[in-house]
C-alpha cells in the first residue's frame, strides 16, 4: 500500500527538476506532516506557519522541522539578483530573466537577496516579482526572501540623497532624523525591499579611519539617540496586506557589531584593541540603545582584543542573544567569513571558517567571498557541525520575516512610483540640509582661508554632484561596491 502512495506524494514535492530526488536530510519525521508533502498536514488542516493569525513563535516552530538541511543553509546564505537578471548596465531596461540561474540561486542562496543595483525601477520590480514568485509558487515550502539594499543616508537605488550621517547627527534633531529614515523606507518598500543596511553605529574616535562620515560622530550617547531615531523611522508602519502580527515594514540593520570604528593605524578592518569596560561603556552603548528592536544586525570585519567579531561567542551569544535577548537576524558583512582564513588567521579551511562563524555567531553569510556556508550540509551530515547552531540561525531569519509580514505579501507595489522622490520628501530634505549646516567661528584666524579670497576652486568628480555614500569595500568585497553610486546631476551615474 505504502509503495503505491509514496510516488504520488513525491509528485507533491515541487522541486525544480522533477527527475531529481530530493535529499530530505534534516526533515523531522513522525510529526504532523508527511515528509513527502511537507507544506500540508496529515489531518488535512493548514500548516500553522501559513496562518497569518498564529503567533510568530508558533509559525517559526512549525516551519523549521519541515525544512531539509539544504533549505536551512539556503536560508542563511545571501543570494544575489544578478543570478537571474542582467544588471550590469544602469540604463538597460530589458525585462528578461535566466530560469536556470534563478533555480540555481533559489536552491542554494534564498533567504535574503542583494538588490542594491542602479537599474531602471520597472526592471528592478520585474526582477523582484520573478524571484518572489519562484519562491512562493515553485518551491515546496514557499518561503519568501528579503530583498536588501543600502540606505545609510538615503535610498541607494536612485532615491533621495540625504546629508551624510555625520551631517544628520549635526542637526541634533532626532525627530527629523526619524522622519528622514521613514522616507527611505517609503522609497524602498514599494520596490519590494524589506531590508536596509543602516544605521551605522560605529564611533568616529580614530580620525585617520576613512569612514568617519558614515557615523553619527564620536559620542556613544548621541550615536545611540540618532540610531534609535533611524531604526524607528525605517521600521515604522507595516507592509500592505501583512499579517496582524507584523510589526515593521523594513528590517533595519544596525552595523557594524561591534567596536569597528577604531581600527589600528586607522586602516579599515584592522584589529581594535580594548577591554570589557571600554566595550561596554563606549562601543556597545549605541547598539544597546538603538538595536534591540531592529530586525537585523550586521557584524564587524575587525577583531576586538584579538577575537574576530564574527566568531566572538562572548559578544554575539553571551551579550547580544542572552543578556540583551536579541532574537532577530544577524548577518556577517560581505566576504567576512573568508577573513577568518585570510586576515585573522584563525582557520585554514573554508569548513573551519563556516563552522566557527555559525556556531559562535548564530549568523548568516553575506556574499562577496567564497560562500563557505555551502560546506555546512556535508559538515552536518558528517557530524562536524552542530545543527542546532544552524537551526537557531534559521529561526532568527524566520522571526524577522514573519515580523515583516513577508509570508503574506512579499511583492512590490504597482504604485511604487508614488513614493519615490516626492515633493514632501524634498521639503523635508531642505529642512535637514539647513539644520545640518555647521558654523565655524574663525578664532585667531585658525582656518586657512582669508576672507579676501575672490573664489575657491572645488576640484574632483564630487565637485558638482551629490552621491549616496557607499561603505568602503573590504579587500574581499569586489562585486558589491560599484552598485551604490546614485546621482542627482544630469551626468550619467559614475560606477
Ligand atoms: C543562466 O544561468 C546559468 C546557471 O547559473 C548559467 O550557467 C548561464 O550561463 C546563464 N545564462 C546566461 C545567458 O547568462
Ligand atoms: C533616476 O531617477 C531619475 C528621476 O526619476 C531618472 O531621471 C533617472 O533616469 C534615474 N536613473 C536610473 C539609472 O534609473
Ligand atoms: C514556475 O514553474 C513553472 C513550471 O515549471 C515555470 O513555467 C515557471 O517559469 C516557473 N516560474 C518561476 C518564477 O520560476
Ligand atoms: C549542540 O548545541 C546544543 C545547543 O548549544 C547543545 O545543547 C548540544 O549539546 C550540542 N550538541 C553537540 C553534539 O555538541
Amino acid at each position: 500500500m505504502r509503495l503505491l502512495v509514496v510516488p504520488v506524494l513525491l509528485w507533491l514535492e515541487r522541486i525544480f527538476v522533477a527527475a531529481e530526488p530530493v535529499d530530505l536530510t534534516g526533515v523531522r519525521d513522525e510529526l504532523h506532516f508527511h515528509v513527502h508533502a511537507r507544506a500540508t498536514n496529515k489531518d488535512g488542516s493548514g500548516p500553522v506557519y501559513k496562518d497569518p493569525k498564529a503567533p510568530i513563535e508558533d509559525r517559526v516552530n512549525d516551519l523549521l522541522p519541515r525544512m531539509t538541511i539544504q533549505e536551512k543553509v539556503a536560508q542563511i546564505i545571501q543570494g544575489d539578483m544578478n543570478g537571474w537578471m542582467d544588471l550590469t548596465d544602469p540604463l538597460d531596461d530589458t525585462k528578461t530573466f535566466n530560469q536556470s540561474g534563478l533555480e540555481d540561486m533559489m536552491s542554494t542562496k534564498a533567504g535574503s537577496i542583494w538588490g542594491g543595483y542602479l537599474v531602471p525601477w520597472d526592471k528592478f520590480v520585474y526582477g523582484v516579482n520573478i524571484g518572489q514568485r519562484c519562491l512562493m509558487d515553485n518551491t515546496t515550502l514557499g518561503i519568501p526572501a528579503m530583498f536588501q539594499s543600502e540606505g545609510l543616508h538615503g535610498f541607494t537605488n536612485n532615491g533621495t540623497t540625504w546629508p551624510s550621517p555625520i551631517g544628520l547627527a549635526a542637526s541634533f534633531n532626532t525627530d527629523l532624523v526619524q522622519k528622514a529614515a521613514a522616507t527611505i523606507a517609503d522609497e524602498a518598500e514599494g520596490l519590494g525591499f524589506s531590508q536596509i543596511f543602516a544605521p551605522v553605529l560605529d564611533l568616529s574616535r580614530e580620525l585617520r579611519w576613512g569612514r568617519v562620515e558614515e557615523n553619527f560622530g564620536e559620542d556613544p550617547f548621541l550615536t545611540g539617540e540618532m540610531g534609535h531615531a533611524y531604526v524607528t523611522g525605517l521600521q515604522s508602519g507595516k507592509r500592505r496586506d501583512a499579517s496582524s502580527t507584523a510589526a515593521a515594514r523594513m528590517a533595519s540593520t544596525c552595523k557594524h557589531f561591534a567596536a569597528f570604528g577604531s581600527p589600528q593605524g586607522g586602516l579599515n578592518i584592522a584589529q581594535v584593541t580594548g577591554g570589557e569596560r571600554e566595550l561596554r561603556t563606549m562601543y556597545l552603548k549605541p547598539f544597546n540603545r538603538a538595536c534591540v528592536q531592529s530586525l537585523a544586525i550586521m557584524t564587524a570585519y575587525s577583531s576586538y582584543d584579538g577575537i574576530p567579531a564574527i566568531a566572538n561567542y562572548h559578544l554575539l551569544n553571551e551579550i547580544l542573544r542572552q543578556e540583551w535577548g536579541y532574537k532577530y537576524w544577524v548577518t556577517t558583512d560581505a566576504g567576512s567569513v573568508d577573513l577568518l582564513i585570510t586576515l585573522h588567521g584563525t582557520c585554514d579551511t573554508r569548513e573551519c571558517a563556516a563552522k566557527t562563524a555559525v556556531e559562535n555567531g548564530i549568523s548568516g553569510e553575506m556574499g562577496g567571498g567564497t560562500f563557505t556556508y555551502l560546506t555546512l550540509p556535508d559538515q552536518v551530515k558528517a557530524g562536524s557541525v552542530n545543527v542546532s547552531a544552524i537551526d537557531e540561525t534559521v529561526k532568527a531569519m524566520l522571526r524577522t520575516k514573519f515580523t515583516l509580514g513577508l509570508f503574506e505579501n512579499p511583492y512590490p507595489y504597482d504604485d511604487y512610483l508614488t513614493s519615490l522622490r516626492t515633493l514632501e520628501t524634498r521639503d523635508l530634505l531642505h529642512q535637514m540640509e539647513q539644520e545640518a549646516i555647521v558654523l565655524l567661528e574663525n578664532r585667531n584666524n585658525l582656518l586657512p582661508l582669508n576672507t579676501d579670497i575672490g573664489s575657491v576652486a572645488l576640484i574632483g568628480p564630487q565637485a558638482d554632484r551629490v552621491t549616496v555614500r557607499a561603505p568602503r569595500a573590504a579587500p574581499a568585497e569586489t562585486d558589491h561596491q560599484h552598485h551604490y553610486t546614485a546621482s542627482r546631476s544630469s551626468s550619467p551615474p559614475h560606477p
